[in-house]
């Protein structure tokens, strides 16, 4: 049996591969888990009440873009959010969570030619995984642009050369961005989609950790749209209840766009994809129409974010993370570090370098970080963290 070479670059998933970095290792203290982004906050209490009611739906074939109720709810949801009116009917599509559909959108929406040549899919580096998989899918370039600290950890797309950018067909983008943290301003995006505009892009904008933030609302891609009044086709929106609601595991997201973006998405859904069934589009409709619980949510974010600038403010290149719940902690080697803090104190955490692409210049960022999911209960966080920067730091 031969196996497509198309995939042959594409290293193991980060956890497997931390798993390969640690086995045979004995951690050095109750083993404490602060790898992966899995919020362990409570979910929303109507969540099984909502389950019961709909129960009969397992019965049924559900609707591929998503129940008129969820639609709807969504784009309440945004409305209220971003101040952005979008038709429920033509431009939001319901996902099984937004990484299925951060991949299937480049299925849908890249051309086979850019400009009379093969297009480029752009990513920040590091990146979040799924925005990485539909350039080797398609035989797309994949273009990786440096998202560190020289570069305020967001990629800096207006400077890259012209013919590169008259070439990309699609823009990935996170904020809050994983694994930053950083969050795009307003002028970020509406620069962004004037670049969109004017090389004839789309901006694929992963904002699934929109809702987690300390103060100020991340601004999202739709309000910086509508004060620029760039096309809406230059621009789909993902994002999802996993993180804001707490439920990873119900896996319902959306995306949001320009109706013509949409309705593409939608065609390849109705005929490869898997509609979210009935009874959790319920739950979700229910879920992006209440902000309680997503309050409520936040002040155990905020006490969070607390602690890391308390244990951590004094480490020199320390950045606090302004959005989001993972750390991006300085330190010389990140698997090193993932090594002492297993075998020093049992934690297990992300060398920085797993999210990254080494680039055309054989630059490798996340080299001289770690990743550390703030997900556990606060109680158990902070001995966790403390332990962290005794290993790292002392
Ligand atoms: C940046 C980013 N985007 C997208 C996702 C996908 O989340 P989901 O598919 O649960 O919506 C994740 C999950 O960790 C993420 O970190």
């Amino acid at each position: 049996m031969t196996f497509p070479g198309r995939f042959s670059s594409l290293p193991d998933y980060v956890f497997p591969r931390l798993r390969k970095l640690l086995d045979g290792r004995a951690p050095g203290a109750e083993p404490f888990d602060m790898t992966i982004g899995e919020p362990r906050h409570g979910m929303p209490d109507f969540v099984a009440e909502i389950m019961a009611e709909e129960v009969g739906g397992f019965a049924r074939y559900p609707k591929n873009e998503g129940t008129e109720a969820l639609r709807e709810a969504i784009a309440g949801w945004l409305g209220r959010r971003y101040g952005a009116a979008l038709d429920p009917d033509s431009q939001i599509i319901s996902l099984n969570g937004s990484r299925e559909g951060l991949f299937h959108a480049a299925l849908a929406l890249c051309p086979e030619e850019k400009a009379g040549q093969r297009p480029a899919i752009l990513t920040p580096n590091p990146f979040y995984g799924a925005y990485t998989l539909g350039a080797p899918v398609l035989g797309a370039d994949l273009h990786f642009v440096s998202a560190t600290e020289e570069t305020g950890y967001l990629p800096r797309f207006d400077a890259l050369p012209e013919e590169l950018l008259q070439r990309t067909a699609l823009v990935y983008v996170g904020s809050p961005s994983n694994p930053h943290g950083a969050v795009a301003s307003m002028d970020y995006w509406e620069a962004l989609l004037g670049l969109a505009e004017r090389h004839g892009f789309t901006v694929l904008a992963d904002e699934c950790y929109s809702e987690i933030y300390r103060d100020v609302p991340p601004p999202g891609a739709f309000e910086a749209m509508q004060r620029a009044g760039t096309d809406p086709e230059r621009l789909v929106v993902f994002n999802s209840l996993s993180k804001r609601s707490n439920l990873p595991g119900l896996r319902a997201g959306f995306a949001a766009g320009g109706k013509d973006a949409i309705a593409r998405m939608k065609l390849l859904r109705a005929w490869g994809g898997a509609p979210l069934p009935g009874p959790i589009q319920a739950v979700a409709a229910r879920a992006w129409s209440d902000e309680t619980h997503v309050e409520g949510n936040r002040l155990l974010y905020r006490q969070k974010y607390d602690l890391a600038d308390e244990i951590f403010g004094e480490v020199p290149g320390y950045a606090p993370p302004e959005a989001g719940f993972f750390l991006w902690l300085p330190v010389d080697d990140g698997e090193d570090a993932a090594i002492r803090a297993w075998e020093g104190q049992g934690l297990r955490i992300l060398p920085g370098a797993y999210f990254a692409r080494g680039d055309a210049d054989g630059v490798l960022p996340g080299t001289g970080r770690v990743r550390v999911a703030m997900v556990a209960p606060v109680d158990d966080l902070r001995g966790a963290l403390h332990r962290l920067r005794d290993v790292l730091y002392d």
